[in-house]
């Protein structure tokens, strides 16, 4: 069989990691090629275990960089691309908006160009061709606490410069199906939790502060829903529609389970003290309650019947499961988090990818 060569952006951040190691492991036969421009999120120890594969290459690379993406795809003969490379955190959009639109707008739109070039120079064109890309349910919007979810036809009203930067991206995305017919597909997911998020999103970030008996800064009144998927889940639905997704659609992927943050953090006290030997409640005087994020959308939620009922995906780890494995995931892994926390990641990499 021909090898298939596949090129996965943000690949050293915390769902590309998942995605490459279930790509690596799963598909001895397909060539994956990480492209990673290794910001403050990106982290090769996230992928320790499968680096010495065969079939696994790494380049440190920025998206924005359109020759640079060219000569991948022409080197490496690229006929497929999962897209998942991102400034993904809405606390820094506020911040700086612009980083957002560069990596998630610019950054998209030179893959995509990249890609059209490259596919539009070979005879067959875009036949056997695929560019998948990861966006998210906060394209949406904002839901209010009237049971309504999130399908695969709600309009989008993206608040924060965040999701502004993604919706673009996803529309950029389809325009180049539409005009060009690249064979594309756009999925939009839930929030992720699990082994090797950056501890800026609220689960890793609390159980790391509640193992340190620092404060854990809750916006608002803790009042906000989001809709909770296990990281390992969303690779599953990533791997499947990548191969059997229709082109030019769209699927949401969530798990029909949605939590108030403040009852997300109770769970999460609960288990970090019963694994670290604290009595019940030990923690619970940690809760800091903070000036509320600007803009904050009030809840989140996924209707995820079309892939469950098209290509019969479904969430494989109850919430309960999935929140304990993920606990105990941080709890035991603390150089990890400590490397993290000190930068000392970065140093170390920047040193060792200097003259590559
Ligand atoms: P992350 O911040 O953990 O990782 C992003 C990765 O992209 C990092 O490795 C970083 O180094 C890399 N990157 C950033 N800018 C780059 C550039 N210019 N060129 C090359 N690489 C660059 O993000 P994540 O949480 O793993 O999210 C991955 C994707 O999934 C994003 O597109 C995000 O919008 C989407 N998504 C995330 C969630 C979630 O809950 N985390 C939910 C739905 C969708
Ligand atoms: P986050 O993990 O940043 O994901 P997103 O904003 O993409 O949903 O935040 C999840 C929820 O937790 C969101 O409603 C904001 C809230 N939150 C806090 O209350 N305190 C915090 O320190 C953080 C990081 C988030």
């Amino acid at each position: 069989m021909e090898k298939k060569h596949i090129i996965i952006t943000g690949g050293a951040g915390f769902i590309g990691s998942h995605v490459v190691r279930l790509f690596v492991t799963k598909y001895p036969e397909y060539h994956i090629i990480n492209v990673d421009k290794l910001t403050y999120a990106g982290n090769l120890a996230n992928l320790k275990d499968i680096e010495d594969k065969p079939n696994y290459t790494f380049v440190k690379a920025d998206i924005c960089d359109f020759d640079k993406m060219l000569e991948l795809m022409q080197k490496y003969e690229v006929t497929g691309i999962i897209h998942l490379a991102a400034e993904s955190h809405v606390d820094r959009s506020i911040k700086d908006p612009f980083t957002f639109a560069r990596t998630n707008v610019m950054g998209t739109l030179s893959l995509l160009q990249a890609a059209k070039v490259y596919w539009e120079s070979l005879p067959e064109g875009y036949e056997g061709k695929r560019f998948y890309h990861i966006s998210t349910d906060e394209v949406y919007g904002a839901l209010q606490f009237d049971g309504t979810l999130f399908t695969e036809e709600t309009k989008y009203t993206p608040h924060s410069p965040y999701s502004a930067s993604k919706a673009s991206s996803d529309h950029f995305v389809r325009a180049f199906h539409d005009t060009y017919g690249m064979p594309t597909i756009v999925t939009n997911c839930s929030n992720n939790y699990g082994p090797y998020q950056f501890p800026e999103k609220l689960i890793p970030l609390f159980i790391n502060n509640i193992r340190h008996r620092k404060p854990l800064p809750v916006y608002g009144k803790g009042e906000n829903v989001r809709d909770w998927l296990y990281v390992e889940d969303h690779a599953r639905a990533i791997d499947l529609i990548f191969h059997k997704g229709r082109v030019a659609d769209t699927y949401n992927i969530g798990g029909f389970n949605e939590w108030k943050n403040i009852d997300l953090i109770k769970v999460i006290i609960k288990t970090v003290d019963r694994l670290l030997g604290h009595p019940e409640g030990y923690s619970l005087d940690l809760i800091t309650y903070v000036t509320d994020r600007k803009g904050h959308d009030l809840r989140y939620a996924i209707d995820s019947t079309k892939l469950k009922r098209e290509l019969g995906w479904e969430p494989s780890l109850q919430f309960e499961e999935g929140i304990e494995k993920t606990v105990k995931w941080y709890l035991e892994n603390e150089a990890w988090m400590e490397n993290v926390t000190s930068g000392g990641y970065q140093r170390y990499y920047e040193e060792m990818y200097k003259n590559r």
